[in-house]
């Protein structure tokens, strides 16, 4: 080897290019993630754009909030098209978003009433939901500026993200370290592992909240998507859509999605469950349980396009939420507004409620202990 090459290998290697200089993850199409400016927030904070690519999928994620702006995917003759619903603007993201993209914490979902008690102790949360707590609270992770590390390793092209939640934060007790990896695979999965750490007792339940629709945003409605989801048994909710405890089967339901069936076929049925949340808003019990890998639950197609996207979790529940509460007030980057139904969510998850109900699994963490979640979406078309 010459000494001007050695010297170029050297220097990559002090700075952390070796494995871009090697060429290992870049096998598959991989590249080093991009960083733009994406706007500045009313206190001054700079929000960057962050792109990965690999594998054929191309993800554009933002340091507020670890909101997914834009997930691209091919159809089955290689046309792109971006398949989460989103803007193209910081502002619309802090000012009306309905957690378009974002990681959700310290508790995705409801809690109800807004309170808890653990160890003998309640607590008292931001209700921002009638009288419970969703998604967090008022100002929950997603409308938080993460520290974001970049890199490009065997495993693919991602990003660390990075949030201390104060102890108190929206009523939660304990500090709670929380680091995200998103990672896009050299075939092109979207993988995301959460961990958190706490120095209190506290209870912790992530998730992303991206709606799909994988004809593209803006393309109409999902209601001739299909969806299949391995869960047996479904939480119906109160008219506060919070659990009423009861784990209710779904067969012989519009909750029934064990066989592929298109979301349109059931979602008008009069079935209480589907009058009060306006259409799908529920979380499904999914047939494996707490699992230490992610094994798949659910498989969602675009007849039209063949787009079709694979869920594995190691979570017990899955919230599908059919877009209920978009109403057309909202326009995406194509600059069509997004209706009723226009997108759909699929957020793993621990049940809601859990902390009020001791017979779910349970989401509470303590210090000592590591809280662990993986969930990997993988894309295809046919
Ligand atoms: C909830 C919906 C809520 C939506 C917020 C979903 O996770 O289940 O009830 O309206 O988030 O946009």
């Amino acid at each position: 080897m010459d000494t001007s090459r050695r010297t170029v290998l050297a220097a990559a290697a002090a700075t952390g290019l070796m494995a871009a200089a090697t060429g290992t993850a870049y096998a598959s199409g991989g590249r080093q993630p991009v960083r733009e400016l994406f706007g500045t927030l009313a206190d001054g904070t700079k929000v960057h754009r962050w792109t990965l690519q690999n594998g054929g999928t191309r993800l554009k994620v933002l340091s507020y909030g670890g909101i997914v702006q834009s997930l691209e995917i091919p159809d089955r003759r290689g046309r792109y098209a971006n398949v989460s619903l989103g803007f193209d603007d910081l502002d619309a993201y802090v000012s009306s978003s309905p957690y378009f993209g974002a990681l959700i914490g310290r508790y995705g979902n409801r809690i109800g009433g807004g309170r808890f008690t653990l160890d003998g102790e309640e607590y008292r949360l931001s209700v921002n939901d009638g009288q419970n707590s969703l998604h967090g609270g008022a100002e929950g992770f997603d409308k938080r500026v993460w520290d974001v590390e970049p890199f490009t390793d065997r495993t693919g092209v991602g990003l660390v993200l990075r949030y201390v939640s104060a102890d108190g934060e929206m009523g939660y007790p304990g500090t709670l370290k929380v680091a995200v990896t998103y990672t896009l695979t050299p075939r092109g999965d979207w993988r995301i592992d959460y961990t958190a750490t706490t120095d209190r007792a506290t209870v912790v339940n992530l998730t992303n909240h991206t709606y799909y629709n994988l004809a593209g945003e803006g393309a109409g409605d999902i209601l001739g998507h299909e969806l299949r989801l391995a869960a047996s048994r479904y939480t119906p909710a109160d008219a506060t859509l919070i659990p009423t405890g009861e784990l209710a089967g779904v067969a012989g339901t519009p909750f029934d999605f064990r066989q592929r069936k298109r979301i349109g076929d059931g979602i008008r049925t009069a079935h209480p469950q589907l009058v009060l949340a306006k259409g799908y808003d529920h979380n499904w019990v999914l047939d494996k349980g707490v699992t230490d890998r992610p094994q798949p639950v659910a498989w969602l197609r675009d007849p039209q396009s063949g787009r079709t996207m694979t869920i594995a979790t190691t979570e017990p529940g899955v919230q599908f939420y059919s877009g209920n509460f978009l109403d057309g007030t909202l326009a995406g980057p194509s600059g069509r507004t997004y209706r009723q139904g226009d997108g759909l969510c699929l957020e793993t998850q621990h049940f809601p409620d859990s902390p009020n109900r001791p017979a779910f699994p349970s989401t509470v963490l303590r210090p000592g202990g590591t809280y662990r979640s993986t969930t990997v979406h993988g894309f295809s078309a046919r």
